[in-house]
């Protein structure tokens, strides 16, 4: 299927109130709008829907194994859309990105070895390695030309003797980057002269702004000795707006990192579950239509936040934001002593920066529609004005 029969109606109003959602019921009762965690308050894609409505016609739920066609569909997806092959074997399936990111921390090395990773991030990735007894090596991206990129001067600087992993943020969250082909490249040849492993979280790779300007190229696009320490995280939640389902999976081309990965499972890691399947195979078979509709729909949403911010509020500083529907600010200069907190007062609630390592900056998340994201800027711009 590659046309869908209406454009999909994103500007359209859905109550999520009452429903269980995190990022409204965390406000239940107050007039905050909410904009932090990373879900979107669209519908989801009709085809993933009708899916899980098949799924369920079947009235039992019992432990649930992958048939071959999720990955069927994963791989065929990845070769039309990325340009790369894998094997079905590769692929190991996860009840969620975050206990990948813990079995590839716990695959690599013994307790007391280190994890590299790059800040700002995604909180979990500064918590994760503490869970299963590794060390954090935090090193700070840096800032090149208004963009972020790694510091190999720095990487190089902080590496120890028990550093054994690199977890990567690809496209990177929060700061909107998809790493150039060049980057990566880089990256690997960093890993492999070093001994070490490379986990690459590519959660947000298909929520692509700028795919022209800014094509992405996934971990599994690396050719040469990274191939054999490579772990790729990958999953159809965030951009068919299914993270609730909780299904992602572990692409692992070399037998025995799978076999570690697989390992430190460890009985601590849930099942997968029916329709998070059900989900996932529709996604990557029939969603890409809406894909490419909801990723410019986002798209406008990111355009008209910067030239809002830009013309009102030039002080904040937002970064290019070339993936993700997650726009990563700099309100230092408003100072601002708690930053998150005085948004909240002021109606609008974000993400607060120091949470990924960052104090003095905040993210807002703009997968909303664009009426709503209207609201949450005249809130933004109220709350900037109302500064000390
Ligand atoms: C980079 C990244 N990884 C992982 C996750 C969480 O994934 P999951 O809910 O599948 O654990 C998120 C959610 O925002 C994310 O942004």
């Amino acid at each position: 299927m590659t046309a869908i029969a209406q454009e999909p109606d994103f500007d359209h109003i859905i109550d999520r109130r009452g429903t269980g959602s995190l990022k409204w019921d965390r406000y239940a009762g107050r007039d905050i709008l909410p904009m932090w965690v990373a879900d979107m308050d669209f519908a989801v894609c009709p085809a993933v829907l009708e899916a899980m409505q098949q799924r369920l016609a079947h009235p039992i739920f019992g432990y649930t194994r992958a048939t071959p066609g999720p990955a069927e569909a994963v791989l065929a997806y990845l070769e039309k859309t990325h340009g790369v092959t894998a094997d079905p074997s590769w692929i190991v399936w996860l009840p969620g990105m975050i206990p990948g990111l813990a079995m590839a921390a716990a695959s690599c090395g013994v307790p007391g070895d280190e994890v590299m990773t790059f800040t700002p991030v995604y909180p979990p990735f500064l918590h994760v390695p503490k869970d299963v007894g590794r060390g954090l090596v935090a090193v700070p991206l840096m800032l090149e030309g208004g963009r972020s990129t790694f510091d190999f001067a720095a990487m190089e600087a902080a590496l120890t003797p028990r550093t054994r992993l690199v977890m990567l943020c690809s496209p990177h969250n929060p700061v909107g980057r998809v790493w150039t082909r060049a980057e990566l490249e880089g990256l690997a040849d960093f890993c492999v002269r070093h001994h070490l492993a490379l986990c690459s979280d590519e959660i947000h790779g298909d929520l692509l702004l700028d795919p022209e300007r800014a094509p992405f190229t996934t971990g599994l696009a690396l050719t040469g000795p990274i191939r054999d320490r490579l772990i790729v995280l990958m999953a159809a939640s965030k951009t068919y707006n299914v993270p609730g389902l909780g299904l992602s999976f572990a692409i692992i081309p070399d037998p025995e990192m799978r076999r570690k990965f697989q390992a430190a499972k460890n009985g601590l890691v849930a099942e997968t579950n029916p329709l998070g399947f059900a989900a996932t195979e529709a996604a990557y078979r029939h969603g890409e239509a809406w894909r490419l509709a909801l990723c410019r729909y986002l798209r406008g949403n990111r355009d008209f936040l910067a030239a809002q911010l830009a013309k009102y509020c030039p002080q904040v500083a937002m970064a290019p934001v070339e993936a993700t529907y997650l726009a990563w600010l700099d309100v230092r200069a408003l100072g601002l002593a708690h930053p998150a907190a005085h948004f909240e007062k002021h109606g609008l609630g974000l993400s607060n920066g120091a949470d990924f390592g960052a104090p003095g900056f905040l993210r807002l998340n703009f997968g909303c529609p664009r009426s709503v994201l209207e609201e949450g800027v005249r809130r933004f711009l109220q709350a900037a004005a109302a500064t000390p």
